[in-house]
């Protein structure tokens, strides 16, 4: 080793001893007679100083030093006349007796400190400095930590961690597949894995019966913080289970890497099914850091003579606790906010409960104080409230809304990053209407079984059949979805023919699987969790890409190394990729 310590561990109890340290020179202060180094590694930060009792040829090579310099120091390790105790380090320094330069450094494009100074863009494109930042590093730390838990946690369980390729054919996980041309098979492609779903429910069939992989996944879909090209996943399945099981082992590897990474008990996670979150939250995802549940108004407010919710199908709304001194502008600018097109309201009605205890509506016109008074009771509103209401086309009407109850929670700070609210959705539609290309999808994938007592609604209302689908969400995020699988040719066949796929499509995509369920195919299901969204929920992020070493930014671009690139036409040639003008 070229060092005895890191720049992390040196404490009084260090006193007088020799120690040999490297690292990047952090900041260099000249005060007059005495120079004061600190030098840092991803350890921590310690102050080197040099002063007139300091080899003069070392205090000459020492001024050659700039930030981010790589130096090699040798010298007695003293206690500092004043201290700083927010430092590991801050009690001690060493006196320098040997300095080696290792490597020296441009000046970096921006502050290597906890708060920088550089822009995203430029951070992206030196991302190799950005990841120098400790709050960077603390991330990419705490990632490895909670991959290490989920291992124990697993293979503590008999799971075994198998690697499955990555040059497959496409899964359908509902994006776009990236695909990879074969030189050796001239116009045929490989797709890379949106998920290794087909390949663990083969190995279910294998006999494998407890499966995990740590594993690249890659989707070609519209990027959002939540959402990377490339992104990993914590892939599982199990065979010989209920739904029951899945949801208790799943549940206690969360609540494990909870109380070993966090340090924080959580309780049993509630349940709920997938038709009460959209209706009391108009998500199925919902954040229940907080409640601001919808209230459905249709009972009370129709045939008043106001046309808006006379013909609307849904009336819905939230109560907004403590608002009622909203201004009118407060509430204008939060109405413009809401027909922003990403949302697309075209109004909000409003009711204050005012402090004297008198109603105060938006729409005063059409409802009497006692109408009011129904609906304070209906939204168990008090004085000082403030109720919001939208109209419209149920689904739509439910959406806006739950962009309306978020913003609010932000708005009251009740959305607080250091309080963990897990859930479970459970009983997810199986099947989803697809408006552009007029038929129905599977809503979570196509492998997933139907409720057994609901199959005979895929005949005649398909909409309908509820899946043994279940997906964990904590804080507003979906983390992990799962399902129980079908297990058997026939009723894969049928669900086929309800997505769609003439016999022979299914055979030629999905042939390999629906044979192998000839061949004793176990009952199975499972799950999996989008690590990075995991890792940036334990991190406290907004986003996901700075639990990841080296991200996309939302074009799907690497900006550091700059790609996707063009290839050189001999490639495209070898490739036998046709290049149009
Ligand atoms: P699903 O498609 O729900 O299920 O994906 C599982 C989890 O992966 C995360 N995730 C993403 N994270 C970052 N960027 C993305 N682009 C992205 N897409 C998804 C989410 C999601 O909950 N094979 C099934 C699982 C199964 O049935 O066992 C699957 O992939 O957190």
């Amino acid at each position: 080793m070229l060092r005895t310590h890191t720049c992390g561990e040196l404490t009084i109890s260090n006193l007088g001893e020799t120690v040999t340290l490297c690292g990047w020179v952090q900041k260099s202060r000249d005060l007059g007679g005495t120079t004061f180094i600190d030098v840092r590694d991803r350890y921590g930060l310690t102050q080197l100083v040099l002063n007139s009792d300091t080899d003069a040829a070392i205090r000459e090579k020492s001024r050659e030093l700039g930030r981010e310099f790589v130096i090699k120091v040798t010298g007695k390790v003293l206690e500092r006349s004043s201290k700083n105790a927010k430092m590991a380090t801050g009690e001690i320094e060493i006196a320098v007796s040997e300095l080696e330069i290792l490597n020296s450094s441009k000046i970096p494009p921006f502050m290597i400190e906890d708060d920088t100074d550089g822009g995203e863009e430029l951070r992206a494109k030196y991302r190799y400095l950005d990841l120098r930042r400790n709050p960077i590093r603390n991330n990419l730390m705490l990632r490895h930590k909670m991959a290490q838990e989920v291992r124990k946690y697993l293979d503590g369980r008999d799971f075994i961690e198998v690697e499955t390729p990555v040059l497959i054919k496409s899964t359908p996980e509902g994006a776009r597949d990236f695909v990879v041309p074969s030189r050796m098979n001239p116009g045929e492609f490989y797709a890379l894995p949106q998920s290794p779903q087909t390949f663990k429910q083969l190995l279910m069939v294998s006999g494998f019966d407890r499966y995990f992989q740590i594993v690249k996944c890659f989707r070609d879909e519209d990027l959002r913080a939540d959402r990377q090209p490339e992104f990993t996943q914590i892939d599982c399945e199990m065979a010989f289970i209920t739904q029951e099981d899945i949801l208790n082992i799943f549940e206690g590897m969360t609540r494990h890497l909870f109380k070993t990474v966090k340090g924080i008990d959580l309780h049993n996670f509630p349940r709920m099914q997938y038709a009460d979150a959209m209706r009391l939250y108009g998500s199925d995802k919902p954040d229940i850091r907080f409640g601001m549940q919808f209230v459905e108004l249709n009972d009370i407010v129709k045939g008043k003579g106001f046309s808006i919710f006379d013909n609307a199908e849904l009336v819905v709304g939230i109560n907004a606790k403590g608002c009622a001194d909203y201004t009118r502008k407060q509430i204008d600018e939060l109405t413009e906010w809401l027909k922003r097109p990403q949302i697309g309201v075209t109004g909000m009605i409003y009711c204050r409960y005012n402090t004297d205890g008198t109603l105060k509506s938006s729409v005063d016109k059409f409802y009497t104080e006692d109408d009011l008074t129904n609906w304070a009771a209906a939204f168990e509103a008090e004085r000082g409230d403030i109720m919001f209401v939208l109209a419209g086309q149920a689904d739509k009407v439910r959406k806006q809304l739950n962009e309306l109850r978020l913003e609010m929670g932000t708005r009251l700070g009740l959305r607080d990053k250091n309080t963990f609210a897990p859930l479970w959705v459970l009983d997810f539609p199986l099947l989803e209407w697809d408006e552009e290309t007029g038929r129905y999808h599977a809503m979570h994938h196509p492998f997933t079984s139907p409720k057994p007592e609901d199959i005979a609604l895929l005949d005649t209302t398909p909409g309908d059949v509820r899946a043994n689908a279940y997906d964990m969400v904590i804080n507003g995020t979906e983390i992990g979805g799962g399902s129980i699988r079908i297990h058997d040719r026939a009723l894969q066949s049928l669900m086929f023919k309800h997505l769609g796929f003439s016999p022979e499509e299914a055979q030629k995509q999905f042939g390999f699987l629906m044979d192998a369920f000839e061949y004793g195919a176990p009952p199975h299901g499972g799950i999996a969790f989008g690590f990075d969204r995991l890792c940036s929920i334990f991190a406290g992020l907004d986003s996901i890409r700075d639990v990841i070493a080296f991200p996309k930014n939302n074009s799907g671009r690497d900006v550091m190394i700059d790609t996707p690139s063009t290839i050189a036409d001999a490639q495209m040639n070898e490739l036998k990729i046709r290049t149009t003008v």
